[in-house]
């Protein structure tokens, strides 16, 4: 498969290369570098970039900004970068991919576990990472051509804790290997409409 990885060089985004580039032709696409460059948050942007990928059978993203920050200091704007980035930027992704993918092709998207175990300073990430399942409901049941669509919400990955460690105290954390099987999942298998959890439940 000839697959387009939207985060090549990010934390989950290496993993992802690492366990699906074995089996696949796999175009790397960042902000500042890689084989292609997109910016999310712009949609003339996402539109050039497959422009330049031409046909192509998954597309995977694993970026996706979202402001942190306590509730009481959020403002419009600071919203507007998950929703413009993220949200957005992952569903732009989709809407303009949807002329270049090949029939039977995949689309796997990413959010995280904050909407279901929120954080003081996560009220952003959770509204987002909402949205999203949303957004991979809603398409799944009326993707034409036999296209398939899943969302992976990893839990903190150990690689990201020097990072993010303070604000996920008590949550176990995964190797971001695991993480990666998720994405494989998704693009191997034959599910659709799914959000793969990974490292976390629902009833924790
Ligand atoms: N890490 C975790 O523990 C974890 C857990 C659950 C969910 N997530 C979610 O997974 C996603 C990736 O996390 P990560 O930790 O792997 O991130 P990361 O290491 O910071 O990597 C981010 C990647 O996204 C790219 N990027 C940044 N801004 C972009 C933009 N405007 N347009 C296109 N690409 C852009 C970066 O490219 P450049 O290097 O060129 O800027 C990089 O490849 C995020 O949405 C995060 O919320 C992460």
């Amino acid at each position: 498969m000839k697959i387009i990885l939207v985060g090549a060089s990010g934390t989950i985004g290496k993993a992802v290369d690492k366990e699906l580039s074995a089996r696949h032709e796999i175009v790397r696409v960042n902000r500042t570098s890689g084989d292609l460059q997109v910016d999310l948050s712009d949609p003339k942007s996402i539109e050039r970039l497959y422009q330049e990928t031409g046909a192509f059978d998954a597309l995977v993203c694993t970026a996706g900004k979202v402001h942190f920050g306590a509730f009481d200091d959020f403002t419009p704007e600071k919203y507007a970068i998950g929703l413009d980035n993220k949200l957005m930027g992952q569903v732009n992704l989709v809407t303009f991919g949807l002329k270049h993918i090949r029939g039977g092709g995949s689309f796997t998207l990413t959010s995280g576990l904050l909407n279901d175990d929120p954080i003081r300073e996560g009220v952003s990430a959770a509204m987002v990472n909402g949205g999203l399942e949303g957004f991979v409901h809603g398409a799944a049941i009326v993707m034409p051509r036999g296209l398939r669509i899943n969302l992976v919400s990893p839990t903190v990955v150990e690689e990201s804790l020097p990072v993010f460690g303070p604000f996920f105290r008590g949550v176990k954390p995964v190797p971001v290997s695991d993480a990666a099987l998720g994405y494989a999942k998704s693009v191997e298998g034959a599910q659709t409409g799914r959000v793969y959890r990974i490292g976390w439940s629902r009833d924790q």
